[in-house]
């Protein structure tokens, strides 16, 4: 959602990239106390998460859309083919994303072969901190749980949490996890990248997701991050980024939803691309009781203003499966997404 005003810029573009986690998940945490999302686990993975701040209505709507539409894709890629089938989960620049914690305790949780989450090193640090720390948690990890690379990292049998620069190769960075067993090519895996790809340029991002597509006999890409800022909404928010120096390489690359669907076909993703704005997603996917629920929570004024800012937001996804009967093959998002309970 729209940048908060810098507090104070952070001195190198990295540290103020890897601050944009703390944005998101405070966002996520004011969505959550004000009952837009239901997660008993975001706040064990945030400093000092009883003292958020709350966002305004605007922005938590914003954030009930983005994340109940890419919960729900990923649950989509979970259940396809029956909770039989097992899948994998790769999340490049996770944050602070509590979505592991939320499956594995979910109705989806025997789906669940293994789930990587990667980072940049400062922030694999704080969330396996974070985590070794929580006794809710570690529990859902179980015992036998280490961490790694003096901190940077932890393993559990099934989760993974790694400091990976997304902007280096995949074949170094990513591939050893498939070479040591962690992550099996055969089995249907979904690359999530939720507000990351953005932040660097074309060239690696598109190595990142390339990487995926060749890696996995069945692979899914998952897409969320912001576009088309080239009109004056868009200037402003680059400049407010820029402001707190953080600055968005990626940001040209696919300007528009059709070149936001075509980047999966540009990467592998043969069999399925598809792009949608959190606007057009409001509008024709959000059932008309999880509106009646939303709208009683808090009042919004700003309709008009919300539905510019969504409308610079993209859910974007692909998918590859040689197979054209292949279940993976009719991954979408659903007509109506469910009502968050
Ligand atoms: C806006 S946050 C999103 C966090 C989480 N995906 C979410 O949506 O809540 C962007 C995340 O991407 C990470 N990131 C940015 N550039 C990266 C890179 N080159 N390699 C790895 N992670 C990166 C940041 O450190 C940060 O945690």
């Amino acid at each position: 959602m729209l940048p908060p005003a810098p507090a104070r810029a952070p001195r190198d573009t990295d540290a103020a990239v890897r601050s944009t986690d703390s944005d998101a998940a405070q966002a996520r945490l004011s969505a959550i106390s004000k009952g837009y999302l239901f997660d008993q686990f975001a706040h064990h993975l945030v400093p000092r998460a009883r003292f958020a701040t709350p966002r305004p209505p605007l922005i938590n709507h914003g954030t009930h859309v983005r994340a109940t539409a890419l919960d729900t894709l990923v649950d989509e890629w979970l259940v396809a083919g029956g909770v039989d089938v097992k899948k994998q989960i790769i999340s490049v620049g996770a944050g602070s994303d509590s979505r592991f914690w939320r499956i594995s305790t979910g109705p989806l949780k025997d789906a669940l072969h293994a789930y990587l989450e990667v980072d940049l090193p400062e922030n694999t640090l704080a969330k396996a901190m974070a985590i070794r720390k929580s006794k809710e948690l570690s529990a859902v990890l179980g015992d036998n749980v280490t961490l790694t690379l003096g901190g940077q990292g932890l393993e559990s049998p099934r989760y993974v949490l790694a400091p990976v620069d997304l902007r280096e190769d995949p074949a170094q960075t990513l591939q050893p996890f498939v070479a040591r067993g962690m992550l099996d090519p055969s089995i249907p895996t979904l690359i999530v990248a939720e507000c990351v790809l953005v932040y660097m340029d074309r060239a690696a991002s598109d190595r990142v997701l390339r990487w995926a597509a060749n890696t996995f006999d069945v692979a899914g890409g998952l897409v969320y991050e912001m576009f088309g800022l080239n009109d004056g909404f868009g200037r402003v928010m680059r400049e407010n980024l820029l402001a707190r120096n953080v600055q968005l390489p990626g940001v040209d690359a696919y300007p528009t939803l059709h070149d936001q669907a075509a980047r999966f076909r540009q990467t592998g993703f043969v069999t399925v691309q598809r792009a949608l704005s959190l606007r057009t997603i409001r509008a024709t996917h959000i059932s008309s009781e999880e509106r009646a629920r939303i709208a009683q929570l808090e009042m919004l004024d700003e309709v008009e203003e919300l539905e510019l800012v969504l409308a610079h937001y993209v859910i974007a996804f692909g998918v590859k499966a040689s197979d054209p009967e292949s279940p993976f093959a009719s991954w979408n998002l659903p007509a109506a997404l469910p009502v968050v309970r």
